[in-house]
């Protein structure tokens, strides 16, 4: 059975005093450890505390780099790569977020790049994918993801994509409050699913971590993570408030019971 996953996306949030509160509170869930086999928490923190809060968390809760660079060194002033990351034992990493796409001109070509450099470091990639609203409403979202995929995941082997996990985020519903119904959304994950199954056959698309984001929250999570292909949520507002992402979690675990 597919595990699932909540993930919280911090973005350019807390300084390193907030990041150590927010992890202490979380480290006090006495069940954390109990649930792991099932549910897996994380939290993706700016680059400067991701050594610290992985040595506060060892294992309970998965630290997560928010992008790496896609060569192993050189001149590239500011940018981190994922040999060192990987150095300070960190093995997951968001790739493919809108925000990069948008303000940081990420291209298709590049995110497979930086998805090959986190394999060939072991670090696990969540993969996001998303459309517009103009896409959506032009009825093309599905085209859209589709065409996502197969410019970056697709081109991965059946062993290499079995490191992946996909995120689906409407590009319109990330940090506004407005999301699809959660019958839309469950459509899309069946429809990424799908592909998976054509393109990696039934093993693969039935293991294969699909899970949501934007604007996902302690009052709509229960009837999104209740959806069949919803594994999890990536969470970007709601992870910020230590009570919101714990109800968060809460209800994942009910859901899986
Ligand atoms: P949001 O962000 O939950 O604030 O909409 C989600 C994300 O950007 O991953």
């Amino acid at each position: 059975m597919r595990g699932k996953f909540i993930i919280g996306n911090w973005k350019m949030n807390y300084s390193l005093d907030e990041s150590i509160v927010f992890i202490q509170e979380l480290l006090k869930i006495e069940y954390l450890k109990d649930v792991q086999r099932t549910i897996q928490i994380g939290i993706a923190p700016s680059y400067p505390f991701l050594d610290i809060l992985k040595k506060m968390c060892k294992n309970a809760v998965l630290i997560i780099a928010q992008n790496i660079h896609h060569h192993d060194s050189g001149s590239y002033t500011g940018e981190v790569s994922a040999k060192m990351i990987k150095s300070i034992d960190i093995d997951m990493v968001i790739l493919g977020h809108s925000e990069r796409k948008e303000k940081f001109y990420e291209t298709d070509d590049i995110l497979l790049k930086k998805i090959l450099q986190a394999l060939k470091y072991d670090i696990k990639c969540i993969f996001c994918v998303g459309e517009t609203l103009l896409q959506r409403n032009n009825n093309n979202h599905f085209n859209i993801i589709k065409d996502q995929l197969q410019n970056t995941i697709f081109h991965l082997s059946s062993k290499e994509v079995q490191s992946v996990i996909i995120a689906y985020e409407p590009i319109w519903a990330i940090g506004s409050g407005t999301l699809p119904q959660e019958s839309q959304i469950q459509k899309m994950h069946y429809y990424i699913r799908n592909l998976f199954l054509k393109q990696y056959g039934s093993l693969i698309a039935s293991n294969i971590n699909i899970i949501y984001g934007g604007s996902l929250n302690s009052s709509n999570a229960k009837k999104i993570l209740s959806q069949q292909d919803i594994d999890g949520g990536l969470i970007g507002n709601a992870s910020l408030i230590i009570h919101e992402f714990i109800n968060i979690i809460n209800h994942c675990i009910k859901l899986s019971k």
